[in-house]
């Protein structure tokens, strides 16, 4: 039997994900959305073209989470995406709201599913989904590593020219402009340290563009923000942990003392397979990153602090 997926909201970021993943081959999949007819739509057209990517695999669209019963995975997309101008911060109370009850349902159709949290501010509605659900913290994970450190990947190669296959480089901390850490220190291009092949002028641009990725494509779209990276970043995600890959990847977890934080999530390496995270990485950073990510942590709280209850 396919593990089953269900991914909670079928807009532009869902169906990318659903798209992804159901081209991949090896999961069943649920769009699930308020919106009649709309993940019932997207579902069948990403269906129909199944054949194309020789795919055995299903994807349904539903607005009933009874047919999302015994999901292995549930990805929370739902929430309002910002418009130009607003920050992720800015959907703090919409977004609350929506994502405590539908992690409330989720949970309920589904208790021993992995959850992954996308919907933003991402690291505060990590707490709220955590809190919702009642899973242990291994099982609530948030997305936002992944995707900014496929920017600032991206970046890193268009400046110094060589592939991004070649890039390693890693974005810490918080999934908001104020709080991101492009790691500095162990950014490397084909083993070569990013610092011996970009000025300080070009690396302080390139790490400012990674804070400002996510607004960049806000800014250009003027009614929604970027899909196709997040929806690869997730999805990534995913393959590690329905396939056991035991992956290290930049994820957001409830730190308990790693970093100097704790009781806050905040993105760090960790070790992601079955069942979600196993293990929080402890990698060395500078003295300044360590600060920034112990920044990262207080924000977070703060944010948590300024949510409204349920
Ligand atoms: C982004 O950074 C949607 O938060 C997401 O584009």
């Amino acid at each position: 039997m396919r593990p089953k997926v269900t991914i909670v909201g079928a807009g532009n970021t869902g169906a990318t994900m659903g798209q992804i993943l159901h081209q991949r081959g090896y999961a069943d999949t649920v769009l699930i959305d308020i919106v009649e007819g709309l993940p019932q739509g997207k579902a069948l057209d990403i269906a129909e073209a199944g054949p194309w990517a020789r795919t055995s695999a299903s994807i349904t669209g539903t607005n009933d989470w009874a047919d999302t019963a015994n999901s292995d995975l549930v990805i929370i997309t739902s929430g309002v995406a910002r418009k130009p101008g607003m920050t992720r911060e800015d959907l703090l109370s919409v977004n609350a709201g929506i994502v405590r009850s539908v992690v409330g349902a989720a949970a309920k159709a589904s208790p021993n599913a992995v959850l992954i949290i996308f919907a933003n501010p991402m690291d505060a509605m990590c707490h709220v989904a955590l809190e919702a659900s009642g899973f242990p913290k291994e099982r609530v994970i948030g997305q936002g590593g992944m995707l900014d450190s496929t920017r600032y990947r991206t970046f890193i190669s268009m400046e110094t020219g060589a592939s991004t296959k070649d890039v390693s480089a890693w974005v810490l901390g918080g999934h908001t402009e104020a709080t991101m850490v492009p790691l500095v220190s162990n950014a490397t291009v084909g083993g070569v340290p990013l610092t011996q092949l970009l000025s300080a002028e070009k690396l302080d641009a390139v790490v400012k563009r990674t804070m400002r990725g996510g607004a960049e494509i806000v800014d250009l779209l003027k009614t929604g923000s970027a899909f196709v990276a997040p929806a690869v970043a997730t999805i990534q995600m995913v393959d590690a942990i329905l396939l056991d890959e035991k992956r290290v990847l930049p994820c957001c977890t409830l730190l308990q003392g790693e970093y100097g934080v704790t009781g806050g999530y905040v993105g760090a390496p960790v070790l992601l397979g079955a069942g979600g995270i196993q293990k929080v990485y402890e990698i060395p950073v500078s003295v300044d990153e360590l600060k920034a990510i112990q920044v990262a942590g207080d924000a977070v709280k703060e944010l948590v602090a300024a949510t409204p209850k349920g």
